[in-house]
């Protein structure tokens, strides 16, 4: 296969392959099924489902060629990636979030914030000088100052829905976040050609989102 192409499973994931469908290059890819490869025989495509979490390791180290990666991810493990275009799927943020009403920021205390993002929510307390301790959780984060097990969370907000489900309000914005096409640096070198065509069938699907 010419170019290998890792796409998220999951919300992000579905946008992506209905976008890629519409481009035309995504018609092999069948969500339903429990296949993980695709392949696109025609126009020399493999297509790969990967968990969010795991498309910036399969491109960096070049067993994917391109992928499409939320920025929250990219950010969260500072690859040695390409970032090539900003999509606009994906749109949401990274928020510090807690119980509504209980907002507590004292610079001499030490918050204890429940997230996936540890080096996102490190980097962003330390540039305020506020102390913290990271709860490294894996998913269902809100349930964490719910329970005790935090004061916060930083977590993507999309709607809000699931904040609101839950007791919980945004106490400040941190980050906006949308998809990005992320590229291989060496495939980039040697395949950019192919890379390039790819981005421009994206690029005229995606703009319609925009
Ligand atoms: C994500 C995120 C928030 C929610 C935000 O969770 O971690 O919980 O979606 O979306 P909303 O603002 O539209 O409600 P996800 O559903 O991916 O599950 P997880 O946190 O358990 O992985
Ligand atoms: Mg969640």
């Amino acid at each position: 296969m010419s170019l290998t192409i890792a796409i998220p499973k999951g919300r992000l994931g579905s946008q992506a392959i209905e976008m890629l469908k519409a481009a035309g290059i995504g018609e092999s890819i069948d969500e339903k099924s429990r296949k993980l490869v695709f392949d696109d025989e025609q126009r020399n495509l493999r297509f790969m489902l990967l968990k969010n979490s795991d498309i910036i390791t399969y491109v960096e180290n070049g067993v994917a060629d391109i992928g499409i990666s939320g920025k929250d991810m990219i950010m969260e493990n500072s690859a040695d990636i390409y970032e090539l275009y900003k999509m606009n799927i994906g749109k949401c943020k990274i928020s510090v979030a807690g119980i509504k009403g209980k907002k507590i920021f004292k610079d001499d205390t030490i918050i204890k914030v429940a997230t996936k993002f540890p080096e996102t929510a490190k980097k962003y307390f330390n540039s305020k000088g506020q102390k913290i301790k990271i709860i490294k959780l894996n998913g269902s984060i809100e349930l964490a100052p719910i329970l005790g097990l935090s004061d916060v969370i930083v977590d993507i907000v999309e709607t809000g829905n699931t904040l609101k489900a839950n007791g919980l309000e945004v106490f400040e914005d941190m980050y906006p976040i949308t998809a990005m096409v992320i590229s291989n640096k060496i495939s980039y070198k040697f395949k950019r050609k192919e890379i390039k065509e790819i981005i421009e069938l994206i690029r005229k699907e995606d703009e319609k989102y925009g």
